[in-house]
């Protein structure tokens, strides 16, 4: 529709009309499957108001999609078409490691593949937006939403933000793109004792620095739309943040897109005692120019009420209607209302052969091999091996947010494992969980499919003898043990985050045989793995690994592939560390390297002060040596590069794929800085007995930081550049800018 046209359509619509494009609602109001999380009260909508709704969240599927909008423009007065948007975090039905796996793989330009194909089969099923990427920069594993996020890192996850939002929309004018709705803005991964939904509160430094960079990031790449956090920041919910959605987000760094709030977080701003009643919360949210309520009653009953009692300034509202129709126009919904979608091209999309090939590549690069004590990997398929564990045989490889995905598609560890010894034997062992309270209160399951999940006390311990039977008769044993999917995502924070007890004992049951143990965890974070490490001899981090999850653990643990994921996220010692992360600020007492000896340093009296696995860590097959670190100045001006060299000699005969990183150390600066900060990486492939030399060029303005009032700032001075396999193994050189 031209733009002329659009416009007049926006006069004649009613205000009523208007509103309801600014209101979202989910599944059950329009008869429709509803596949969202949060809490279900009554929310006091009328009929009208649902025939008004502007978009739709979490109805997906081609021919569901299809039939709701029929329906909804068959009411809407101007038979608008209503937009649909979704969950589709880390892959639609064809599922990918969660994104702090896919983070592990330091490949953007993979990670980019697997959202376009996610946005291909999405649009297939009607989908228009995306609510992802997740871009909250992670420093505390006890809360549950790490799965989302690609890990730690401003540096890194701003990378991944371009790519994740260009990989959504790439395909918009080929007809299988959608909307980026990049997320939560901003700060949700700094909640408080990493408890979710918890306060943010932070300096403007630490915000600018760590924080904001990847949604800054996503704004940058193209993302049409932004979606609110639920929390508050500083004391202002992000929600109704007058400086953060207007200041920042709309004037400084000039996003012209859509704004919506998160799940009924308008409506929560009387919660977090921000707002009086329900009007007044509209009220506060569109004054911040909040254009989308998502499940909450708030614009749909307070915003009419707001301009006739002269409060609002109807322009408010027109802003953001018009915002929301220019998009639906510029998808071309006016023109074909269901998007291309149809039943047909989404079967003939989703879990095709090529994307499962990608899913099988992308788990394949985020696994972690955290530890290979003998060389006990890759295993010997002519020992006698046993596979056991409540995950040897269980598809639930997806993870908490694949919402669209079917766990049944999914290939088991078992059955990746029988593609190379056929008559394997499996022993479950124990259950995921045993756990009935924690079960209960994720309210998502009835008491039989609990009773189901939790063995009779009489049947575990068959299962343990069993396992214990099992890996009496056999030469290596691999364990398949983790999280259940509902420990790890939205509402998923914990104060544990040690392996469930029963699988614990399991092990040390287990590791008194004297077995070759190769340890493979399902898990959505760090968990403290300090007292299984003298237990098992290899273990591999494989997250929650998607569809190609088995095939892919099998490929590695077999030797077909050369494990090369790399963590994004700090693995703990003790959960006490938390958070605890690599880029911590220097301190006047560091642990290391102090003036002061014994007690008085920054350190636990229990525990080490550092983690068990840093940050960039991860083990391959062979060896490899990083040596001759060049920088070809010792002092460059503002204008002028610095060109940086190390070598890297493969001594194995494996292929490796080597992620090398860049960080630096500002020595003295205005504002406390950074022990390291990452500013490159690169991730190559060095051939068995071969050597790379691998080349960054650092520019000064990748020096600067922020300072309390969010300005950036350059200073001479001092540095120290550190280029390496992790955060904690590199070599390093001093420079100075002048
Ligand atoms: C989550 C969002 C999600 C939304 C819609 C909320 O609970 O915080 O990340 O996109 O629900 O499902």
């Amino acid at each position: 529709m031209k733009t002329k046209d659009l416009k007049e359509l926006m006069d004649d619509m009613s205000l009523d009309e208007k509103i309801g494009q600014l209101v979202q609602l989910s599944g059950e109001f329009f008869q429709a499957n509803d596949i969202s999380y949060g809490p279900r009260e009554k929310l006091g909508i009328t009929k009208e108001t649902v025939n008004l709704c502007g978009s739709i969240l979490n109805v997906a599927g081609a021919e569901a999609t299809r039939k709701v909008q029929d329906r909804q423009m068959a009411v809407q007065p101007h038979h608008i078409p209503v937009m649909f948007m979704s969950d589709v975090i880390y892959g639609y039905k064809t599922v990918f490691p969660i994104p702090l796996g896919l983070g592990a793989t330091w490949n953007p330009n993979l990670v980019k593949k697997g959202f376009e194909i996610a946005a291909d089969e999405a649009s297939s099923a009607g989908t228009n937006v995306a609510y992802a990427p997740m871009l909250d920069t992670v420093h505390d594993a006890r809360w549950g939403r790490v799965l989302e996020s690609p890990g730690e890192d401003p540096t890194l996850n701003s990378k991944y933000a371009e790519v994740m939002v260009t990989g959504f929309q790439d395909g918009l004018k080929k007809g299988n793109g959608v909307v980026s709705c990049f997320k939560h803005f901003a700060g949700y991964g700094g909640v408080e004792a990493g408890r979710e939904y918890n306060s943010v509160d932070m300096s403007m430094s630490n915000l600018f620095q760590n924080y904001l960079p990847a949604y800054k990031a996503a704004v940058e790449s193209g993302a049409k739309m932004a979606m609110t956090s639920l929390t508050s920041l500083n004391g202002v919910p992000s929600t109704a943040d007058k400086w953060l959605l207007e200041e920042i987000l709309r004037k400084k760094w000039g996003f012209k897109g859509i704004i919506i709030s998160d799940y009924a977080s308008i409506y929560e701003l009387i919660k977090h005692g921000f707002a009086a009643d329900e009007v007044d919360a509209a009220d506060k949210a569109i004054e911040a120019s909040l254009d989308i309520d998502m499940k909450s009653p708030c614009y749909a009953n307070g915003l009419k009420k707001l301009v006739t009692n002269g409060r609002l300034d109807e322009k408010k509202i027109d802003d953001a209607v018009w915002r929301v129709l220019s998009l639906k126009n510029e998808l071309g919904l006016f023109e074909d209302p269901y998007f291309g979608s149809s039943v047909e091209r989404e079967k003939k999309s989703i879990l095709s052969d090529d994307k499962r090939k990608l899913a099988r590549q992308l788990a394949e690069e985020a696994i972690v091999m955290l530890q290979n004590k003998n060389n006990v990997l890759p295993i010997n398929k002519n020992e006698k091996v046993a596979l056991i564990g409540p995950y040897a045989t269980d598809h639930s490889l997806l993870g908490m947010w694949a919402v669209h995905g079917d766990k049944k598609e999914s290939i088991s560890i078992a059955e990746g494992i029988k593609k190379y010894i056929p008559n394997i034997p499996i022993e479950k062992g124990t259950d995921v969980s045993r756990n009935r309270k924690m079960l209960e209160e994720m309210g998502f399951f009835s008491e039989d499919q609990i009773n189901e999940m939790i063995s009779a006390d009489q049947v575990e311990t068959q299962n343990n003898k069993k396992a214990i039977e099992l890996a009496k008769k056999s030469d290596v044993v691999i364990l398949a043990m983790g999280e259940n999917a509902l420990e790890a995502g939205e509402a998923g924070a914990k104060t544990n985050l040690k392996l469930p007890a029963n699988q614990l004992d399991l092990i040390n049951k287990i590791s008194k045989l004297n077995k070759k143990i190769v340890l493979l965890i399902i898990s959505g974070r760090p968990l403290v793995l300090t007292n299984i490490v003298d237990k098992v001899d290899a273990i591999l981090e494989c997250w929650f690994p998607g569809t190609e999850g088995g095939n892919a653990i099998a490929d590695l643990i077999f030797g077909k592939n050369n494990p090369s994921g790399r963590l994004t996220m700090t693995f703990p010692y003790a959960v006490g560390q938390e958070p605890i992360y690599y880029n911590h600020l220097s301190t006047g007492r560091p642990a290391h390297n102090s003036q002061h000896v014994g007690r008085f340093v920054s350190k636990y009296l229990d525990a080490p002060a550092d983690p068990l696995y840093p940050f960039g860590f991860g083990l391959s097959y062979g060896e490899t040596d990083y040596r001759d670190l060049k920088l070809d100045k010792k002092v460059i001006s503002k204008d002028d590069k610095l060109h940086v060299s190390i070598k890297v000699e493969n001594t194995s005969e494996w292929d490796r794929k080597e992620t090398i990183q860049l960080y630096f150390n500002d020595q003295v600066a205005s504002i406390v800085q950074p022990v390291k900060r990452l500013i490159d990486f690169k991730k190559v492939l060095v051939p068995q007995h071969s050597s790379k030399i691998v080349e960054f060029t650092v520019s000064p303005n990748q020096l600067q930081f922020f300072d309390n009032h969010g300005a950036l700032i350059l200073e001479p001075g001092k540095f120290t550049l550190f280029v390496g396999k992790n955060s904690s193994d590199c070599l390093s050189e001093e420079f100075s800018l002048k």
